[in-house]
């Protein structure tokens, strides 16, 4: 896609959040986001927010009330409301743990409601035979709870520790480099379709107002 025609009022490129999901010690999210670092670079139409959610460090969901009235009280989601808000698009970089979502995504998904609506959201999932696409569609379901637009196009590395080159860097095939590309295409088609929604849905007022 001409990305020229996607460009912000401002004349900015839309912003992507690139969600690195897994948390624990020694895992493969990073090397996963960090591939997908470069292939935003290559397609030249998002500037990239690597949010990894290890660093972003919230708790299990400690607010007293509903998202949706946007009353927080604690400064940690007071930050991560402000991130996601000022976001246009995203890719969740997910693991598939016991054929399910990564539990930190579905709690950092579950702190805010809002400030995700209307945003078009594309899945890099690695692990083994599924390549973690049980746990995409699990998270699927909570994202559209959540008003956001799920695409289609994915990228999905089954037995993904065998990607991994000599150095630990990511190797994906060639029909995987290119998922990417259309998955970003896609990802971009949709940020701009929805942008008039998000932003009036960003202007203070009633949801979906
Ligand atoms: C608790 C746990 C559960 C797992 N369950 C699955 C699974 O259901 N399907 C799968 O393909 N891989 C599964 N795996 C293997 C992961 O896909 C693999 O360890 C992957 O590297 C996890 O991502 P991470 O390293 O970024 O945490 C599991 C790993 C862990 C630690």
């Amino acid at each position: 896609m001409d990305s020229v025609c996607s460009l912000t009022a401002g004349g900015a490129r839309p912003r992507l959040g690139i969600v690195t999901a897994s948390t624990r010690p020694g895992r493969m999210g990073p090397v996963v986001s960090g591939w997908l670092v470069q292939r935003v670079r290559e397609h030249r139409g998002f500037e990239v927010d690597l949010i990894d959610l290890a660093a972003v460090s919230l708790p299990f969901l400690d607010e007293p009330n509903h998202p949706q009235l946007q009353r927080y009280m604690h400064e940690h989601t007071r930050q991560w409301s402000e991130r996601v808000n000022n976001l246009d698009a995203f890719v969740m970089v997910v693991p598939e743990y016991n054929f399910g979502m990564a539990p930190t995504l579905l709690n950092a998904l579950n702190f805010l409601f809002r400030e995700w609506a209307y945003a078009p959201v594309g899945f890099v999932s690695y692990g083994g035979v599924s390549g973690g696409t049980r746990g995409v569609q699990m998270a699927k379901q909570v994202v559209t709870t959540l008003k956001m637009m799920p695409i289609p196009e994915s990228v999905t590395l089954p037995f993904a520790p065998s990607l991994l080159s000599a150095d630990g860097q990511l190797a994906p095939s060639l029909a995987m480099e290119l998922a990417a590309a259309a998955m970003l295409d896609e990802l971009q088609r949709w940020e701009l379709a929805l942008r008039r929604l998000r932003q009036r849905n960003r202007e203070p007022g009633p949801v979906g107002a």
